[in-house]
């Protein structure tokens, strides 16, 4: 059983104002989170919803560097741009902060002094790269050299992306400054260490009290297999958050030692904003710490690449207040972080050009269109692929001609045989009293899977109901009965009406926009996102209500509409390093050994070979198999010159039936490898095979 919270504390990562945020993001983060939050709140739940802008960090001032422009402008600009399409998309946060704020500033400083006070922050010595000309110390990003390892000459400061290796800075061989291409020199500098070490055995503790996604867990095990280190919290940086201690004039705070506080700052914010600068303590801390479990219920929404700071780190860095006395954080209930989303089956890649962003999106198709189509491929457990065919497959299919089409031809027989008001049900037929059970179910159904963060699975028992409906339509036949046995007929339109609130109800956590048009169609008070979510088993509409006009919810998308993103897409490089798992065609359905058996497979020595005139595909080759001479066409001439298949052992389907190909009759088929992205390989043999030998 779970314990019974008196409230629940959402917080989303805070995405970096260094970029438009893209689908990748969406997937692996705000998208459940804004579907867990609507959903508690149509609930009735007491929730808050914390994101904001992650601000500081050596990227900001590398792009900063490379438009000329200060970081603050850089931010500036990808905080309104994130905030702005946030909204469009429906994300329902309570705040959306910024970590340049001074109350950001303040909060990070405090808790640094925090620790500082209470020893529990250790100083060291390290030697650092540091560049005389423009008389700073290099963070990592900010120096370049060869690899001591594989002799990559553009190795980073931490790291050879080439050979995968971590560095000290100091191991490069040849370094140079990013900035003005001098070669730095080695200096002693000072910094300040959070000893994460020493959290590990509460970490544990922490961790095993929790019951958590298994891929989450996963990571966090090999984190605490490995041993937790101590960590800085400071940089030679000018950028982000003073370190507030003398002798510390040129260094800030590390991102990551505030970035995480950038959730409590935020709801700070929020409070301030309300008139009610204390309300962020009700979410944040409990008074009675023994009674941690009856108060907030955190829940971290991240995504993979931020989980050992938030199952972790920050856990540890809020221990470590505790301990302090002053006041008692709750730390994070739970971390649900998705895996990676790819794009066309590879990597998102923002140097390339390679994903689509969210405000490039939905300038062009609704955002409940993005919501539900990654809705249903959120990458929960392992990394998933969003593809162009895919989301109009979604869309036309589903959200058109399954969930539009069942509101829609409820409304417009409502429109045009009852004069527009919902008629009144008569005898409830057995049919009828299954659709009905199965609406009264639905809410349990789906808001189950919705509180263990399987948003996936929810929405496709929430669309299940849709189906259904519109199968119901179907099978009662209104069209018929309305001739010959109107109380039936109306009965049946009747519960079509309930059906379609409930799914407004349902729906509304993951497609808001379109949920809110529905209520709107059918006249109800209020709104679907404020309905209660236990009210969409419940029979709401009332017999004799006018309707509201009619709208089409969705409309199809077009080939043409797709062709045009799928030729975008195709016009960026796809990134080459690390690639994803190669896209591969399903594996047909199983067959006999004797179905197999049935073709004959032979080696085949290819005598001639020319190209087919007017083709661009094929080639006709002449093959010798044993004893015999055939002709077979085959469309490799893309891939494959004609002297470079003469001489070559290759494999043919001997028996199969002949055709014809421009023209030319083929016998038989020659086997070759292909990928979906169009590579193509013929099998052959070596060379001392004897043609017609079977291959089995
Ligand atoms: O990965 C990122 O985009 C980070 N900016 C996330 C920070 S989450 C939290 F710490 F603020
Ligand atoms: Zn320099």
């Amino acid at each position: 059983m779970q314990p019974k919270f008196s409230r629940t504390l959402v917080t989303a990562a805070l995405p970096y104002a260094n970029g438009p945020i893209h689908l990748g993001h969406l997937a692996g983060a705000y998208l459940p989170a804004d579907i867990y939050v609507r959903y508690l709140r149509l609930k009735g739940e007491d929730v808050i919803f914390i994101c904001g802008s992650d601000e500081h960090g050596v990227p900001i001032t590398i792009t900063a560097e490379k438009e000329g422009v200060t970081p603050q402008q850089i931010v500036d600009r990808y905080h309104s741009m994130n905030r702005d399409s946030f909204a469009k998309f429906g994300m329902s946060f309570d705040n959306y902060s910024r970590t340049s704020l001074p109350i950001h500033h303040q909060t990070g400083q405090e808790f640094f002094l925090e620790f500082y006070r209470q020893k529990i922050l250790v100083e060291k010595s390290e030697k650092q790269l540091y560049c005389e000309k423009d008389r700073m110390f290099l963070a990592d990003r900010y120096v370049e050299g060869t690899c001591p390892v594989c002799g990559n000459k553009e190795a980073r400061g931490d790291q050879c992306e080439k050979c995968g290796t971590w560095l000290e800075q100091t191991q490069l061989i040849d370094p140079k400054c990013k900035i003005c291409g001098t070669t730095p020199v080695v200096r002693e500098t000072k910094h300040w260490y959070f000893p994460l070490g020493r959290y590990q055995k509460q970490l544990e503790e922490y961790v095993n009290s929790k019951k958590w996604k298994e891929n989450v867990r996963s990571y966090v095990d090999s984190w605490l297999k490995e041993g937790l280190e101590d960590r800085a919290v400071t940089r030679d940086l000018h950028w982000g958050i003073p370190v507030p201690l003398q002798g510390y004039e040129n260094k800030v705070l590390y991102v990551w030692f505030e970035a995480v506080l950038g959730y409590i700052s935020s709801t700070k914010e929020l409070s301030q904003k309300k008139g009610d600068p204390n309300l962020w303590k009700k979410y944040w801390q409990v008074e009675d710490p023994g009674q941690a479990n009856q108060a907030t219920r955190y829940i971290a929404f991240i995504g993979k690449d931020n989980i050992v700071f938030h199952t972790l780190i920050f856990p540890a860095m809020l221990m470590a207040w505790n301990e302090g006395g002053k006041s008692h954080y709750v730390l994070p209930d739970a971390v649900p972080a998705n895996e990676f989303l790819n794009f066309e089956g590879k990597k998102f890649s923002k140097s390339r050009g390679w994903g689509i962003d969210l405000r490039d999106f939905i300038e062009v198709f609704p955002s409940d269109t993005l919501r539900y189509a990654l809705a249903l491929n959120l990458p929960e457990s392992r990394d998933s692929d969003f593809y162009w065919k895919d989301f109009q497959a979604r869309v036309n299919n589903e959200l058109a001609d399954t969930l539009g089409n069942f509101v829609n031809r409820t409304l417009q027989f409502i429109q045009r045989y009852y004069d527009g008001k919902i008629p009144a049900r008569g005898k409830l037929s057995e049919l009828d009293k299954w659709v009905i059970g199965e609406m009264e179910e639905a809410p349990k159904k789906v808001g189950k899977l919705f509180e263990v963060f399987k948003f996936r699975d929810g929405v496709v028992e929430a669309m299940s109901l849709a189906r259904l409906a519109n199968k119901y339509f179907n099978d009662s036949e209104p069209w018929k009965s309305r001739n010959e046995n109107p109380v039936r007929c109306a009965t049946t339109v009747n519960i079509c009406a309930q059906l379609a609130r409930s799914l407004a109800v349902l729906l509304s956590p993951v497609i808001p926009f379109t949920s809110e048009e529905i209520w709107k169609m059918l006249k109800l008070d209020g709104s679907a996102s404020a309905a209660g979510w236990d009210s969409a088993s419940e029979m709401k509409v009332d017999s004799g209500k006018e309707i509201g006009r009619i709208k089409i919810l969705f409309t199809k998308i077009e080939d043409t509409t797709i062709e045009e993103q799928i030729k975008k897409t195709a016009s960026a490089t796809a990134p080459e390093e690390e690639p994803a798992a190669p896209a591969v065609a399903p594996i047909k359905s199983q067959i006999s050994i004797d179905d197999f058996r049935k073709v004959d497979l032979r080696v085949a020595k290819v005598v001639s070979c020319e190209k087919v005139e007017k083709s661009e595909k094929l080639l006709r080759i002449e093959v010798q198999i044993g004893p015999e001479k055939r002709q077979i066409v085959a469309g490799i001439s893309k891939h494959y010159k004609p002297e470079d298949l003469v001489g070559k052992n290759v494999i043919v389907v001997a028996n199969l039936a002949p055709a014809k190909l421009m023209g030319l009759e083929s016998n038989g088929m020659l086997l070759a490898a292909s990928t979906e992205d169009g590579k193509l390989t013929v099998l052959t043999t070596a060379a001392d095979i004897d043609s017609g030998s079977i291959v089995r």
